[in-house]
């Protein structure tokens, strides 16, 4: 939410006081000083007016986990084994998946405490690219990348795919590049053509690309100057 309105929420000062306070450059947003009234604090964000803390904000954490096949992209399943299962830090409820992916599917997930930064990472707007390695049963044929490259009409959404690039690396084969996570997307496009995925694997998502060291399963802290791309 905006600043002015965090303020304005607490019942110690009315509009005109945070005015003042933020002319009088006299609040800090993450240790910088913050005057313009349209800057955006989040929950996690520590707030400080003079010396004094009105809000703490909590330490921010960025994962990149390789997902195995077989267990689900949620914070809670009851049949299944989830993600979040896969990782072992404290204050697990603090934390969400930035795109999901298929419960078959495997790769790049990215597992945050920081909303706005996965809502950079996922918003249709940022248009990121994420790359998908794909296997299919059937072979693909030379006019798949043209039909993805218009876009492709999803009637249920009433939308047209943002275009996407398929480079074609076997007779069943492909990496294909997308810039929006629309639901089971990739299946649908090579639906399109009666021909089923059967394998799936995510290796970026924009700048970030899945640390080959990382085996099914494992995951790692993002290093600041990953954090940082986004
Ligand atoms: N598209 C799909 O169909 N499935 C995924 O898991 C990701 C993208």
């Amino acid at each position: 939410m905006r600043v002015d309105r965090f303020l304005s929420n607490l019942p110690r000062f009315n509009r005109k006081q945070v005015r003042l306070l933020l002319v009088e450059k006299r609040i800090r947003v993450d240790g910088k000083i913050v005057s313009d009234p349209h800057a955006e604090v989040r929950e996690f964000s520590r707030i400080e007016i003079d010396d004094e803390i009105l809000q703490v904000g909590k330490p921010l954490r960025h994962f990149m986990l390789h997902k195995p096949a077989g267990c689900v992209s949620a914070t809670r399943d009851p049949g299944h084994p989830t993600v979040l299962d896969l990782i072992h830090e404290p204050d697990k409820d603090d934390l969400h998946i930035a795109g999901r992916l298929d419960f078959n599917t495997t790769g790049l997930m990215l597992i945050t405490n920081d909303g706005s930064w996965s809502r950079r990472l996922t918003q249709p707007q940022t248009k990121l690219s994420k790359v998908y390695y794909v296997e299919t049963e059937q072979e693909i044929g030379p006019q798949y990348a043209a039909t993805f490259n218009q876009g492709m009409y999803f009637a249920f959404e009433d939308l047209t795919t943002q275009p996407a690039e398929l480079d074609v690396l076997g007779p069943n084969t492909a990496r294909l590049s997308i810039v929006e996570g629309r639901y089971h997307q990739v299946k649908r496009m090579f639906g399109h053509f009666d021909n089923k995925v059967l394998r799936l694997h995510r290796e970026s998502m924009g700048p970030l690309t899945l640390d080959p060291s990382l085996k099914p399963g494992e995951y790692r802290p993002l290093r600041a100057d990953e954090i940082e791309l986004i």
